[in-house]
């Protein structure tokens, strides 16, 4: 794709005094009216800080989760400027719209160096559908766009691709780091490079799978995603979820595979229970004989070795989605095992955000690995090596 070396960067861009919009991601996990998990909103601080020194009037949009076009009240975005102005340390203005005159002239009243945040975009169905006068009425906020919204760089929407036909348009600090980091993984990986696989649902993941099969060496297949794999390929895996419309897909996937000499390692055993509330009766079994009535809720500790044996072997390693059910302590073990195994090997690893991100960051384990990014979906898609709207359109 060729991205990392020709996105207009922001330190390229005339900004002091100026109005900017910035795009950022702060699609955050939310306990009630409070922020539960502030990473994104942390990764854009540095982006923020240069523009708070070059005297900008800072004017932020973001989604939060997906109203539908519709003004919902718990997806309003006060209690993020709430968290976002204590790690400033400074005020945020949060307006109740995010176009429309009184929003031009509230930003056009705002002072060099303030912040104004735009209510969710979303609550416009404009906004998803990228219609041209909603991307205008954006564009008339601004003199410049900065996109520092990695994890929506996936979706076409006005406020990451319209807005960015429409006025000179950068890509942030936080933006750089996740494509110059990622980058490395889609064109020059150090090999063997190791593809983790897990999280709840194979639907998901069948995609990022087939075109990881002609990208790396070895695939570690765990979470929900396995059981569907293994049932697709014979086994008895009782009551856990399984999808069995993409059977057909899970054996191309494992013939292209063999085909392109591609490992792809499933679990051998796996941690069993009658439910996910059934914890307290969880056993290890053989993962191909699971029976009626019971479901697989984790990688066992004969997988998790195995997997631990590809892993201190691997050079590049990316990881997307949970080995098990983790948030239960019970189903936690594959997934601890699987990130202390990444942290001790001395690979590059990228952990695609998430699910994925917020175990590692529990786990305190944050700093052994080589980078956490911000995007879930947006860093399959990129790792995938398929184009991502919001980054081709800041492309010369
Ligand atoms: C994410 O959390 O992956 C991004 O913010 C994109 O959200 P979306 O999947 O609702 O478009």
């Amino acid at each position: 794709m060729g991205c990392a070396k020709t996105i207009r960067r922001m330190q390229d861009a005339q900004v002091s005094g100026k109005r900017v919009l910035v795009r950022v991601d702060y699609n955050v996990p939310m306990d009630g009216v409070t922020v539960k998990e502030d990473a994104r909103i942390r990764a854009s601080l540095p982006t923020l800080e240069f523009l708070i020194e070059r005297g900008v009037k800072i004017v932020l949009a973001t989604h939060l989760g997906r109203p539908d076009g519709i003004a919902v009240p718990e997806l309003r975005l006060d209690p993020i400027a709430r968290c976002l102005a204590a790690l400033v340390d400074r005020p945020v203005r949060k307006l109740d719209e995010c176009v429309g005159d009184e929003v031009v002239a509230a930003v056009r009243a705002s002072n060099p160096g303030d912040i104004t945040l735009l209510e969710n975009v979303r609550f416009h169905r404009e906004e998803e559908e990228n219609e041209p006068r909603f991307s205008d009425e954006l564009a008339r906020l601004a003199d410049v766009y900065i996109d520092d919204a990695f994890g929506t760089a996936h979706r076409a929407h006005a406020s990451t691709v319209g807005v960015a036909e429409r006025i000179p348009a950068y890509a942030g600090l936080l933006m750089q780091r996740e494509v110059d980091t990622l980058a490395k993984l889609l064109h020059d990986p150090a090999r063997p490079y190791v593809a983790i696989v897990g999280g709840k649902k194979a639907s998901d993941k069948l995609g990022v799978l087939r075109d990881l099969v002609t990208r790396v060496d070895s695939i570690l297949v765990g979470g929900g995603v396995a059981f569907t794999f293994l049932a697709a390929l014979g086994g008895e895996v009782g009551d856990s979820r399984v999808d069995k419309d993409l059977f057909e897909d899970i054996r191309t996937i494992a013939k292209l595979a063999e085909s392109r000499g591609t490992r792809i390692l499933l679990p051998v055993d796996a941690v069993v229970a009658p439910s996910l509330a059934g914890a307290a009766d969880a056993v290890v079994g053989d993962a191909m004989r699971i029976q009626q009535g019971l479901s697989g809720f984790d990688i066992g500790p004969k997988t998790m070795a195995q997997f631990a044996n590809v892993i201190a072997d691997a050079r590049s390693i990316a990881w997307a989605g949970p080995m098990g059910a983790f948030e239960t302590p019970a189903f936690a073990r594959g997934t601890r095992g699987i990130a202390e195994a990444v942290a001790r090997s001395g690979a590059f690893s990228v952990i695609g955000g998430g699910e994925t991100g917020e175990a590692i960051e529990e786990m305190g384990l944050a700093d052994k690995v080589s980078f956490i990014s911000t995007g879930g979906g947006a860093c399959l898609a990129y790792l995938r090596g398929k184009t991502l709207p919001a980054l081709a359109v800041l492309e010369d």
